[in-house]
């Protein structure tokens, strides 16, 4: 199939069109660059297109001229403190963006949408794991434009014919095997290259949000889930996805972690201590959540290869070290 995946040359995305590149499909890529990093992407020169998603115009002729036959649409802006900050610019990227792409996608006749939602449109829950029909109460101006991509999209579906697969990330990590797909961002929010930017000695210590959370050890629980086990999703569901069908699946690996078990982790990973400091809670940050992926092993036969931390962090760390500085060499 020919796949257009918006933010291809972001993280996830990049990881995506890789697999999708070695399992028979044609992916290109659509990005503005303002996260993602043109050497994630194979074959850049070929496969990446550099576009804002808010040129719907332009999109709209991208989707003709290579005859894209489904959207991927990971293009977001992705950081919880940031969107608490800045709400503006989160409602333009995540809402209108997404808008945006829908309407190249209606005037290009293009009729299939995968979208990377996310644990956040959940929001504060007490029991978990959590399932698909989870009440969705963000509590962040992430979680809440994340969710209205998510209504735009089911609107969208009913009234103009498309089919759509809403796929909830909880936490992506890890990176490939080879070490050449990893984790690097301009603004970094993330937990795992953020221990391993201080492993590197390219930050003093690592800041650990709230230690008094009712949790094993204070610290807050969350479910990790390998970025090639996120890829294989994206190409079954990519597969099945048919106009006029709407379907929506948490990806998780249905196991909690606590912080300081990812930084034991990462700490068993370098072979030595990491400097790091318990600070108070952040806004918005849930103690715990936890997927129930059930829904999309029976449905899609989803069969995730990773499920423990300690090999999670290995790729990751594999790929920091090869790239001390990140993809792009100054490490800006
Ligand atoms: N990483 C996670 O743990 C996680 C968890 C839940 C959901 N998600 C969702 O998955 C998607 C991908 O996340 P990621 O971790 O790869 O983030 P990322 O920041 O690495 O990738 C996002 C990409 O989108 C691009 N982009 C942003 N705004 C754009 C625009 N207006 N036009 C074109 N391109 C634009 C960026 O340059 C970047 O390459 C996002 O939608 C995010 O909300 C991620």
């Amino acid at each position: 199939m020919k796949i257009l995946l918006t933010g291809g040359a972001g993280y996830v995305g990049s990881a995506c069109l890789r697999w999708l590149l070695h399992h028979g499909h044609d992916p290109i890529a659509y990005d503005n660059l303002v996260e993602g990093n043109v050497a994630a992407v194979p074959d850049a020169s070929n496969r990446l297109i550099v576009g804002d998603i808010a040129e719907s115009d332009c999109l709209a002729q991208v989707l003709r001229e290579h005859r894209i036959e489904v959207v991927m649409h990971f293009a977001a802006l992705a950081s919880v403190p940031d969107s608490i900050a800045d709400p503006e610019s989160y409602y333009r990227a995540n809402v209108l963006g997404t808008k945006s792409v829908l309407d190249a996608m209606r005037t290009a006749g293009v009729r299939k949408i995968l979208f990377s939602s996310t644990a956040a449109t959940y929001g504060f829950h007490s029991e978990m794991p959590l399932r698909e029909d989870s009440p969705q109460l963000p509590e962040t101006p992430y979680g809440t434009t994340k969710l209205a991509a998510e209504w735009l999209i089911k609107d969208y579906t009913r009234a103009y014919g498309l089919g759509y697969t809403l796929l909830r990330y909880f936490n992506a990590s890890g990176a490939d095997f080879d070490g050449e797909h990893g984790e690097d961002r301009r603004h970094e929010s993330h937990l795992i290259p953020l221990i391993f930017q201080v492993a590197l000695g390219r930050r003093e210590k690592l800041l650990i949000f709230g230690g008094d959370y009712p949790t094993s050890d204070g610290t807050c629980v969350r479910d990790y889930v390998h970025t090639e086990d996120l890829a294989q999703a994206h190409q079954l569901a990519a597969e099945s996805v048919e106009p006029g069908m709407g379907r929506t699946y948490n990806m998780g690996s249905g196991t909690g972690v606590t912080v300081l078990e990812v930084l034991r982790a990462c700490e068993e990973a370098v072979g030595r201590p990491i400097p790091h400091e318990i600070v108070g809670r952040r806004s918005g940050d849930p103690g715990v959540l936890i997927a129930s992926p059930e829904k999309i092993v029976r449905e899609l036969g989803w069969s995730p290869r990773f499920s423990d931390i300690r090999e999670i962090v290995l790729t990751a760390w594999k790929w920091h070290q090869r790239h001390p500085r990140g993809y792009r060499q100054d490490g800006t």
